[in-house]
C-alpha cells in the first residue's frame, strides 16, 4: 500500500518508487505539510521543523500563549485565508455575513484503491496498475465549508496527483473567489524555477531563474492555456542538472485561465499554489453544492531528464486515451502551407496523389474548405462545404482521396464564429461580447459562448453530423484567438465570473461525447499552433500541433522546451517548404526531416512541386520515420545539449524501451568556422551491451556513455545527422 496513516502521530505518508510525501494533522487539527522528496525510510519528518517566535506572525486563538506557533510560517497542504497566513493562499471566499475568512481543520480521511476521477474535468487515470487515493476532509466550522483534498499515488510512475473539492455544507450561498488545486511547500533549500513562456510561433521557451523573495506568477487570462505561459513549472535545486539534483514538476491539467504562484517568503520557505486563475473568477456555491478544481500532476525526480521521463510515461499511458493512445500515428500531409485558402479539388488531388506515391498515409484538408471562406474574415460557424472549390462536394473529394489509398482528415475551428456567417446572423447572442460594447476582434472572429447549453448542442450536432456523413478519420481542431469580452447572456450578472470556467467544462464535455461516439477518429489539438498545449487537451487529442512555426531551427527550440513536460508522440511536427514561410530561412530537407521525426510526423508543403530528388528523399524519410517511431514514441529522450545562443548545435537522443536501439540526432544551428569537434556522451544505454554505430564501428554501451561519440565535421546550411546505435550482441 503506497499510503499509510500513523494513528499515533497522525502522519500520512505517500510513497512512490523513489519518492515520499508526508503531512500530518497537528494538535489544532491543521494539516501541516512535512516533506516531499526522495525516500527517507520510515522517518517522520516532523523532526526537521523547529518553530521560532516570529514577532509579526500571529497565533491562532487556541495557541495564543505559544507565539512560535503561527499559520504564517507553517508549511500547509491547503491554506486558510484571512486568518493570519499572509502568504499566497489556496482559496478565497466570501460569505453571506460579509466575512472573508476561514481556516480549515481536519475532519476525516479515507484511503481508497484506484484513482479518483473528477466530475466534469479530465484527470489522470489508472490502467489497473497499483494506484491509491487518499481523501482528507477539512472543515471550517464558522463558514460551514468543507474541503476534500484528493491525492492520487501512482507508485511505479513516481507521480502524485492532487485536486480539491470545495463543498458548501451550510445553508447560505458561498461565493468562491479563488479555488486552487493545491498548495505545495518546500520549507528548506535554495531553488530555481523553470517555466515555459513564449508567443505565437515561439511557444514554450524554457527560462530558468533563481527564486527571489516575493511572488513569481505564471498566468494566463487569455481563455486558453496559452502560447505565453504553459501551465507547467519546474522548481529545482539551484545546482540541479539534467542528470542530478532535486526537481519538482507541477503540471496543471487544465486548458483555460490558469495561475501558478510561487512565493519565496520571509523565512526562505517556498510555497507553490496552482489552479484556475482567480482573476475575474467568482463562483456561486449553493448550499449542498461542490466545486471541483482541475487536477495537478506532481513529480519529484533526481535531475531534469528523470522528471521528463516521469511525465512522458504518465502522459502516454495514463493521460492520453482511445484507439491511438499507443498505436502508430499516421504519417500525414496537410495542405495549409501548400495552398492556404486557395483550394481547388484539382490542387488537393495533385498533392494527395504525390503523397500516396511517397508512402504518406493520411491527407488533412485544412482551413478554407467551407462556404464563404476565401480568407480569414468570413465563414466560421457555417460548416458547409464550398462547392465552388470542391465541385464534387466534400464527399466527392474524400472518395477520390480514399480511392488513392489515403485516409482523410478535416480541419475545423468549431469554437469560433465570424460576424459574416449564417450562424452569427441567426444567433448573434451566441458570441461572447459584453453588453453595449463593441467586442475586441482578433483574426476578425468572435468566440462562441460555449458556456451555453444551446452552443454545446449545436457544436455536438454539427461535428457529429460531419463525422457521420463523411469518411473522416482525423480532425484537426483549431482555436485561433484568445477569449476576451467574457460575458454570457445565459447567466445573471453576479454569475458572470463563472463563464470562463464553464466554457471549459462544456468544451471537455463536447470532446468527451465526440471521442466516445467516434473512437476511430484521431483528434489533433491546435490553437494557432501550440496555444493550447496542455494535459487537459491531451486527455482528448492524443497529439497537438506544436507551433505555427515550421522552421526546423526555431522548432528545435520549441520542441526542446516542450520536451520537458510532454512526450514526442503528442508533438505534431511537419516538414515544410524551404525557404520557410515564417522565417524565410533556407534549410536542407534532411534537417527538416530529422527535426520533424522527433514528434508525430507529417508534411505541410506542395509535394506536387518537388523535384524527383526531393521526392526520393521524402520516400526515404517516411520509411525511416516508421522505423524510428517506436523508439521515439515509446523510448526515452535524453537532451544532450541545450538549444539557444550559448551552443552552436543541438543534440538529443532517443533510446528504445528495451535499450537495444538508440538514435542520436544533431542539428548545427550556427555553423562555425574551424570549430572544435562536436562531442557528446550518450545516455541510457546498457553498459555491457555491444552496439554497432552507423555501420562505422562497434563498442559497448559504457564506452559510448563515458568516452562519448564525436560527430564528423558538419558544414553548410544548418546540417543535421542521425546516428543509429543498434545492439548486436543478442
Ligand atoms: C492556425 C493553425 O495553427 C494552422 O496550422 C492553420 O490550420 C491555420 N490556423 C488555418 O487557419
Amino acid at each position: 500500500m503506497s499510503i499509510r496513516f500513523d494513528e499515533s502521530t497522525k502522519a500520512f505518508t505517500l510513497e512512490t518508487k523513489t519518492g515520499c510525501y508526508q503531512m500530518k494533522v497537528d494538535e489544532l487539527g491543521y494539516l501541516q505539510h512535512l516533506y516531499y522528496g526522495p525516500k527517507v525510510g520510515q522517518t517522520n519528518m516532523s523532526y526537521a521543523f523547529r518553530t521560532y517566535d516570529h514577532g509579526f506572525s500571529g497565533n491562532p486563538y487556541d495557541m495564543r500563549l505559544n507565539r512560535a506557533y503561527s499559520l504564517d510560517s507553517m508549511a500547509q497542504e491547503y491554506t486558510s485565508f484571512g486568518v493570519g497566513d499572509f502568504r499566497v493562499t489556496s482559496i478565497r471566499a466570501s460569505f453571506a455575513d460579509g466575512s472573508r475568512c476561514a481556516e480549515f481543520r481536519y475532519e476525516s480521511h479515507e484511503i481508497l484503491d484506484g484513482k479518483y476521477a473528477i466530475p466534469g474535468l479530465p484527470s489522470v487515470y489508472d490502467n489497473g496498475e497499483e494506484v491509491h487515493t487518499l481523501v482528507v476532509t477539512l472543515k471550517d466550522i464558522a463558514a460551514n465549508i468543507k474541503i476534500k483534498l484528493y491525492y492520487g499515488v501512482f507508485a511505479e510512475q513516481d507521480i502524485i496527483t492532487r485536486a480539491a473539492e470545495i463543498f458548501n455544507s451550510g445553508s447560505d450561498i458561498v461565493w468562491l473567489r479563488k479555488a486552487s488545486s493545491m498548495c505545495l511547500e518546500l520549507p528548506f533549500g535554495k531553488w530555481d524555477m523553470m517555466h515555459f513562456h513564449g508567443r505565437h510561433c515561439m511557444e514554450r521557451q524554457p527560462e530558468r531563474v533563481p527564486l527571489f523573495h516575493g511572488i513569481h506568477t505564471i498566468v494566463s487570462g487569455r481563455g486558453m492555456s496559452s502560447h505565453q505561459h504553459n501551465p507547467f513549472v519546474i522548481v529545482c535545486d539551484r545546482e540541479a542538472t539534467e542528470d542530478a539534483g532535486a526537481c519538482y514538476g507541477v503540471m496543471l491539467m487544465y486548458s483555460g485561465n490558469h495561475k501558478t504562484e510561487i512565493e519565496r517568503d520571509q523565512f526562505e520557505g517556498v510555497r507553490i499554489v496552482t489552479g484556475i486563475s482567480d482573476d475575474r473568477f467568482r463562483w456561486e456555491l449553493k448550499p449542498g453544492a461542490s466545486f471541483h478544481t482541475p487536477e495537478v500532476i506532481l513529480t519529484c525526480a533526481n535531475g531534469l531528464t528523470q522528471l521528463s521521463h516521469n511525465y512522458h510515461r504518465l502522459i502516454r499511458h495514463n493521460v492520453v486515451r482511445g484507439t491511438y493512445k499507443l498505436s502508430h500515428r499516421p504519417v500525414l500531409i496537410n495542405n495549409w502551407e501548400a495552398t492556404y485558402f486557395d483550394i481547388t479539388e484539382e490542387k488537393i488531388l495533385s498533392i494527395a496523389e504525390k503523397a500516396k506515391e511517397l508512402g504518406i498515409e493520411l491527407f488533412v484538408l485544412d482551413d478554407g474548405w467551407f462556404k464563404n471562406r476565401n480568407d480569414d474574415n468570413a465563414g466560421l460557424g457555417d460548416w458547409i462545404p464550398d462547392t465552388n472549390k470542391l465541385p464534387n462536394g466534400l464527399g466527392g473529394l474524400i472518395k477520390k482521396i480514399n480511392a488513392l489509398g489515403l485516409r482523410f482528415g478535416l480541419w475545423i475551428e468549431p469554437e469560433m464564429v465570424n460576424e459574416d456567417s449564417d450562424l452569427y446572423r441567426a444567433h448573434p447572442d451566441w458570441a461572447m461580447r459584453a453588453p453595449n460594447r463593441a467586442p475586441m476582434m482578433s483574426r476578425n472572429q468572435l468566440v462562441l459562448d460555449l458556456s451555453r447549453q444551446e452552443v454545446l448542442d449545436y457544436l455536438y450536432e454539427t461535428i457529429a453530423g460531419l463525422l457521420e456523413k463523411y469518411n473522416i478519420t482525423y480532425i484537426k481542431w483549431d482555436f485561433n484567438r484568445s477569449i476576451s469580452d467574457v460575458y454570457s447572456h445565459s447567466f445573471p450578472s453576479p454569475r458572470q465570473g463563472e463563464v470562463a470556467h464553464r466554457y471549459y467544462l462544456n468544451l471537455y464535455k463536447l470532446y468527451d461525447m465526440l471521442t466516445k461516439r467516434f473512437p476511430h477518429v484521431l483528434f489533433e489539438g491546435c490553437a494557432g499552433g501550440g496555444g493550447r498545449f496542455d494535459a487537459g487537451m491531451l486527455a482528448y487529442s492524443p497529439q497537438i500541433w506544436c507551433s505555427d512555426n515550421t522552421d526546423p531551427i526555431s522548432r528545435l527550440k520549441i520542441q526542446y522546451g516542450t520536451s520537458f513536460a510532454y512526450p514526442a508522440c503528442t508533438v505534431c511536427a511537419h516538414v515544410s517548404a524551404s525557404p520557410n514561410h515564417q522565417t524565410g530561412r533556407k534549410t536542407p530537407l534532411s534537417t527538416r526531416g530529422v527535426v520533424a521525426m522527433s514528434g508525430s510526423f507529417g508534411y505541410e508543403l506542395d509535394l506536387s512541386l518537388l523535384t524527383d530528388e526531393d521526392c526520393a528523399e521524402i520516400k526515404e524519410q517516411v520509411k525511416r520515420y516508421k522505423e524510428l517511431e517506436p523508439i521515439v514514441h515509446d523510448g526515452k529522450l535524453y537532451r544532450l545539449s541545450q538549444t539557444g545562443d550559448s551552443t552552436h548545435y543541438y543534440s538529443w537522443e532517443y533510446v528504445s524501451a528495451d535499450q537495444n536501439r538508440a538514435v542520436l540526432n544533431i542539428v548545427v544551428t550556427n555553423p562555425l568556422a574551424n570549430s572544435a569537434p562536436v562531442h557528446v556522451r550518450l545516455k541510457g544505454l546498457l553498459p555491457d551491451a555491444v552496439y554497432r554505430i552507423n555501420d562505422e564501428f562497434e563498442c559497448n554501451g559504457s564506452a559510448l556513455m563515458i568516452g562519448g561519440y564525436t560527430f564528423p565535421r558538419l558544414t553548410g546550411d544548418y546540417p543535421a545527422m542521425q546516428v543509429d546505435i543498434i545492439r548486436i550482441d543478442r
